[in-house]
């Protein structure tokens, strides 16, 4: 079986996950291409795709929605999966658990207007101080907000393990025909 791993990243958080999510799948499953979404033509040679993407300003990367709309036929025929990277984890601790909540249904939402991956999960990104306007970084500081690289590896390889490799291992949707 043939695994594609594709993400839209602009800093390079997203990227470092796309790359450990295809690195966790283990070779007995399938072999896997990690690829940036701007440099993928078409999906019809992989048996299951992982899609993922930055969130900017509450939305995908518009290269990543572009993707969704454009391969949407054949995304639709394949086992698939999906993963946001956003800042829920640099919120202020009382708003932090209501507002991955909320972020993760609004991603989840938009992502299955096209298709429908069999899951999404909302991961942490690297919140970096410089990229958020100076007055925005001083209220965020002043009430509890963090910065930083809030990557969750071990939730990320759960993730992997459990919803994507159990899923190939075990219930035989690997067989899907994606001719039909
Ligand atoms: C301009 C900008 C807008 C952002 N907007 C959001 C947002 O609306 N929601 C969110 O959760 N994170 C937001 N973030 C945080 C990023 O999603 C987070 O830093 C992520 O790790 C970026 O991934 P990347 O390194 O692959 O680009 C934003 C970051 C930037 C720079």
């Amino acid at each position: 079986m043939k695994i594609l791993v594709a993400y839209a990243s602009a800093q390079g958080s997203t990227k470092e996950i796309a790359e450990r999510i295809s690195t966790r799948i283990p070779p007995s499953i399938g072999s896997t291409d990690c690829r940036t979404i701007g440099g993928i033509g078409q999906v019809n040679d992989y048996d299951a795709i992982i899609v993922g993407s930055a969130i900017h300003s509450g939305a995908w990367l518009p290269e990543a929605t572009d993707f969704i709309h454009k391969h949407s036929e054949a995304l639709s025929k394949r086992p698939l999966w999906a993963f946001s990277v956003g800042m829920a984890d640099a919120l202020p601790s009382i708003f932090r658990k209501k507002g991955a909540e909320l972020e993760e249904a609004k991603m989840a939402d938009a992502v299955s207007h096209d298709v429908h991956p069999k899951s999404h999960k909302l991961f942490s990104g690297v919140v970096q101080p410089e990229l958020m306007p100076g007055i925005l970084r001083t209220i965020f500081r002043v009430f509890g907000g963090r910065f930083g690289d809030l990557r969750d590896w071990s939730d990320i390889e759960k993730w992997v393990d459990e919803e994507i490799v159990g899923d190939l291992k075990g219930d035989g949707s690997a067989q899907v025909d994606v001719n039909a």
